[in-house]
């Protein structure tokens, strides 16, 4: 179904979208939407799922998913597939993060973390890669972190279970590619969502806007464009991995991130 007229567009597609209730799973999910895909937009927390599939109207639906749940992920990519005859595109987003120097980490909040980001992203590329092989093509994107490439304080858990992303990335995309299915991750800079908002967020919910400035501005200067990303910057960069203008990428951590080099 390649078309030549706009490799980007993504009509017929059917894609999967973890993590989709807020930030970057919900900003990508809008554009899949917006370049033609039905959207299944799933999340542990079911109402932001629902919330974010409302929005964009027909071409999405809604799913309550924890990522850690294995089952449950193979469920929902198998039902997927059936309903609809197809399993397009898987984008793996669900995340989170836990802070503290190497010395103190907890090892429940360890397990917690390499958990949900590698093995939440390992389940459903497991289940996806299943399907999408078996048909004879099909798209992964996966979410790593400009993490990767830093030795920054106080975030070894997260940085650990993104390179672990990053590296199943790659031993997928050597796997699969004889099938026609690419495996792909966005690595990206400080995007503004709630992941990176509970830094500076008042007791009534709202933004402390001096504190923001504040912690964005070392940021800022480390990036030539002075500037601190929007979800849909890396939702712009999904949406190309997982179109036919990137038929020739596979197995490439893409770092949609101003422009950092992170020198740390
Ligand atoms: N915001 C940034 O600066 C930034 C930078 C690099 C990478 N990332 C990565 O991008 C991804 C999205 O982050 P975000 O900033 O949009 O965060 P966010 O907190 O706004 O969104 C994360 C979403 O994942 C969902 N989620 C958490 N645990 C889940 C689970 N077990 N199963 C299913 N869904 C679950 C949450 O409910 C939430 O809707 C994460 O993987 C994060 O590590 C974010």
């Amino acid at each position: 179904m390649t078309n030549r007229a706009d490799p980007f567009d993504l009509s017929g597609r059917v894609a999967v979208v973890t993590g989709a209730g807020s930030g970057i799973g919900r900003g990508t999910a809008q554009q899949l939407a917006a370049a033609g895909a039905h959207v299944v937009c799933a999340d542990v927390n079911a109402a932001a799922a629902e919330a974010t599939a409302d929005g964009i109207g027909k071409a999405a639906s809604a799913a309550a998913l924890d990522v850690t749940d294995r089952a449950a992920v193979f469920a929902l990519i198998g039902n997927t597939a059936e309903e609809h005859g197809r399993l397009d595109i898987l984008v793996n987003v669900a995340g989170i993060i836990r802070t503290g120097r190497v010395v103190d980490v907890e090892v429940a909040d360890l397990d917690a973390v390499l958990d949900v980001n590698f093995k939440g992203t390992f389940h459903g590329c497991q289940a996806a890669a299943r399907i999408m092989c078996a048909a004879g093509g099909g798209s992964i994107v996966n979410t790593a972190s400009g993490a990767v490439d830093t030795g920054q304080p106080e975030i070894m858990s997260y940085s650990v279970s993104k390179a672990a992303v990053v590296q199943l990335t790659r031993n997928l995309a050597a796997e699969v590619g004889r099938f026609g299915v690419r495996v792909n991750a966005v690595a990206p800079g400080l995007v503004r969502t709630a992941m990176t908002e509970r830094h500076y967020l008042l007791p009534d919910g709202g933004v402390d806007e001096a504190a923001r400035a504040a912690a964005e501005k070392p940021l800022r200067r480390m990036s030539p464009l002075g500037m601190i990303g929007e979800p849909e910057d890396i939702a712009h960069a999904v949406r190309y991995l997982v179109s036919d203008a990137a038929r020739f990428v596979t197995g490439q951590i893409i770092r949609p991130n101003g422009g950092v080099a992170m020198p740390w």
